[in-house]
């Protein structure tokens, strides 16, 4: 496995590399929901490429890019046993150089939700993806299911700027009490983190209703009472939207996600669950 962190580096090496290319971006601090990307992409391409890199514009002023954990060995040991090909672990520098001042904003699908709570978030995700799609030339790029919304954007932005390359969908990895994994986990108290099995519950339930029949308003409601009922779980939103759009839906008869946000002191965690499969 070799280890690159100049842009120019890829650049050259890249022409020998066997096709297809799978490309897994992630900001490092590897858990088993990373682990399944790059075992995915390894099934389906010749050459793996993961790219690790804590991207500092995706990050709002007050949220957490200075204590983002790192754990840079430990996450070359994982991707070696998972088959990774190359790792390309830029340096800040590396990717956002003096002067750098071009932005991809995706609009519409980013004013909802993550989008509204975090302004710059999916201005930095799609402008670093594009960058190491450009960087990489991947045949497909991989992403999970966790970051709904994350997909939804990148989605639009392959669709609408006619970007060459198809975006693999993996399901989200969990927890045995239910909890999606997540870097951030490791933010939580004990407490909390036994708390935090509450996203899973509310969706869950969300889930239960809808296959009873409920309507958009009563599995919103549904989630709420199931997180209000966690006293260290304070709720951010809980809504049922299109999977694509990030539109509330109207009804339930259609391609349709629950989707949840929940705050455990200062960490803040996602999750969500298709409900018509
Ligand atoms: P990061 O949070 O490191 O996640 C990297 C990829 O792993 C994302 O596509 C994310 O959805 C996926 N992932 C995280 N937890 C998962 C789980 N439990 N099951 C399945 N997949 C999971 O998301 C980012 O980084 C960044 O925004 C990035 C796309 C790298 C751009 O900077």
């Amino acid at each position: 496995m070799q280890i690159v962190r100049e842009v120019d580096a890829v650049k050259a090496m890249r022409k020998a590399w066997e096709q297809p290319v799978g490309l897994v971006p992630t900001m490092g601090y590897l858990h088993q929901g990373h682990v399944e990307l790059v075992r995915q992409a390894r099934a389906s391409n010749a050459t793996v490429v993961v790219s690790i890199f804590v991207n500092p514009t995706q990050f709002g002023p007050s949220e957490d890019y200075g204590r983002y954990p790192r754990a840079f060995e430990r996450d070359c040991a994982m991707l070696q046993s998972a088959g990774a090909d190359v790792v390309f672990a830029p340096a800040p520098h590396e990717m956002y150089p003096p002067g750098f001042s071009s932005w991809v904003v995706v609009e519409d699908v980013t004013s909802r939700f993550e989008g509204a709570i975090r302004p710059v978030h999916f201005r930095g995700v799609a402008t670093v993806c594009n960058k190491l799609f450009n960087i990489v030339y991947p045949a497909r790029a991989y992403f999970g299911q966790k970051d709904a919304q994350q997909v939804a954007v990148i989605k639009r932005m392959v669709r609408d700027l006619n970007m060459n390359l198809e975006i693999a969908v993996v399901p989200t990895v969990r927890e045995p009490d239910g909890l999606a994994m997540s870097s951030r986990n490791s933010y939580l108290s004990p407490e909390q983190r036994a708390a935090a099995s509450v996203l899973y519950r509310a969706l869950t339930a969300a889930k239960a209703l809808r296959n009873q029949g409920g309507h958009p308003a009563e599995v919103c409601s549904k989630m709420e009472e199931v997180v209000s009922a966690e006293s260290l779980a304070v709720l951010d939103y809980a809504a049922v939207v299109d999977p694509l759009t990030f539109e509330p839906v109207e009804s339930l008869d259609r391609p349709c996600l629950s989707v949840l946000a929940v705050r455990f002191g200062t960490t803040r965690l996602i999750d969500n669950m298709r409900l018509d499969e």
